[in-house]
């Protein structure tokens, strides 16, 4: 039996591998008191199979801008699918929308759709090879992660599949380290064909270090592509890019742009993006063309998506949220005596919040436990701990606080016992990057 009548799920793991359909929705990146399955969200509110409610920050995987059910996104979603989801020739949208983000996101001079941030950037990947002639990848050694596809999990410690021909075609630089990124630049003359990045480092990121990048890697003939699945349309509405005003050759955008329908860009410079295309004579570039690329619901939920986020004063309420998260997770570190546990890192819109062990590494019991007893307090965090949307107004907020006052209180509690991981109940929650389970 797998699913009861009541839609619980009992034991997802003997139909589906992994128990999900991402790794980071899985049980091993939640801990042992969260909730098997949601199934309905609205505002910043989540509820479980059983009708208990959560105050949600995870999401779904920093998807989710406005707020779940966003009333404008899904009336223009709900138009949409009543005029026919998907057509043998583009519809409108298409070019509707690539004006609107070409008018906001000043590098992207054209625009290519696509329904994940994976394809995205390895359209990319392929495109900086089909434009430059060359193989290899320069990739930034911090990512979260740069997608699915076999240019990047081969550069990782789950590569278990991929092709050792094409493990070595992408090598890494350390993020913020341009002494680094040139020795790698010099080590491969005329080799490589792109240096690819989240433009966000986890806790330090500048605007000197990205331009100095661009600059290294156009003077070794190679191009820049950002990946902002994350950053995009989260920091400012033309992503890190146009927060610290620099110009990459080619970036992607996920997650953020569509409120959690399923939608992505990849967008750049003409005379690269034109390769994909048909009006030139050289050598074909199969540049991201698939069945749903002009799917209508992903489109209609971008269009308006992006346009709540370029009307609203929203990063600049996102700032202050985050302020006060952070104030109160430090606060509440301090005054229970474990404030040499916490590192916050990041832009104060997008803050890495880590909680360390007595040896300054991430302590993923301790972690655990904070997640834990969160729930316990009604509120659902994930893997990175609290991602902001619009939906987390002032009473959401105040919620929170009152919540991560009494979980770390219980956290510090644990921890002078000796008994966090007695107290989890079960196995520490894992990154999902890991050789083993
Ligand atoms: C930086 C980055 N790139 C790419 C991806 C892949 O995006 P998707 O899951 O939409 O394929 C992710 C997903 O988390 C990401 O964080």
């Amino acid at each position: 039996m797998v699913v009861k009548k009541d839609g619980l799920i009992t034991d997802i793991h003997s139909l589906i591998p992994g128990g999900a359909h991402t790794y980071s929705r899985g049980d091993d990146t939640f801990p042992a008191n969260a909730p098997k399955s949601l199934s309905r969200g609205k505002g910043a509110y989540v509820w479980d199979t059983t009708g208990r409610r959560f105050i949600d920050w995870g999401m779904a995987l920093r998807s989710v801008s406005l707020g779940h059910a966003h009333p404008k996104v899904d009336r223009a979603v709900i138009s949409a699918l009543r005029s026919g989801v998907n057509m043998s020739r583009p519809v409108p949208e298409e070019a509707i929308l690539a004006r609107l983000i070409a008018s906001v996101v000043p590098s992207a001079e054209m625009v290519k759709f696509g329904k994940n941030g994976s394809d995205a950037t390895a359209a990319a990947v392929r495109l900086a090879r089909s434009a430059t002639g060359r193989d290899l990848i320069l990739r930034s050694d911090e990512p979260d992660f740069l997608g699915i596809h076999d240019w990047f999990i081969g550069s990782t410690v789950m590569d278990r599949g991929v092709p050792t021909a094409v493990k070595q075609l992408t090598k890494t630089f350390k993020y913020g380290d341009l002494g680094d990124l040139e020795n790698q630049l010099k080590a491969h003359p005329n080799q490589v064909a792109a240096v690819v990045l989240e433009p966000l480092g986890k806790f330090s990121t500048s605007p000197e270090f990205l331009r100095g990048l661009i600059a290294l890697a156009h003077e070794h003939g190679a191009l820049v592509i950002f990946d902002e699945t994350v950053s995009g349309f989260r920091v400012h509405i033309a992503g890190a890019q146009g927060l610290f005003d620099v110009r990459p050759d080619l970036s992607t955008f996920g997650k953020a742009i569509a409120n959690g329908y399923a939608l992505s860009a990849l967008v750049g410079r003409r005379d690269v993006m034109e390769l994909g295309g048909i009006r030139h004579s050289e050598d074909r570039t199969f540049l991201m063309s698939s069945t749903y690329g002009s799917e209508r619901v992903g489109l209609a939920a971008g269009l308006a998506t992006i346009s709540e986020l370029r009307s609203g004063t929203i990063f600049r309420q996102n700032e202050r949220v985050m302020r006060r998260i952070v104030e109160a997770m430090a606060g509440a570190f301090d005054y229970h005596g474990i404030g040499a546990r916490l590192k916050v890192g990041g832009l104060p819109i997008s803050p890495n919040i880590s909680i360390l062990g007595p040896d300054g590494e991430v302590d993923f019991r301790a972690k655990t436990r904070f997640m834990w007893l969160m729930i316990e307090n009604g509120v659902l965090l994930s893997q990175h701990l609290f991602s902001v949307a619009g939906a987390h107004r002032n009473r959401v907020v105040a919620k929170t606080s009152v919540a991560i006052d009494q979980s770390i209180r219980g956290l510090a509690e644990s921890i002078k016992r000796d008994s966090v991981l007695e107290d989890i109940q079960d196995l520490p929650v894992q990154p999902v990057f890991r050789r083993k389970n």
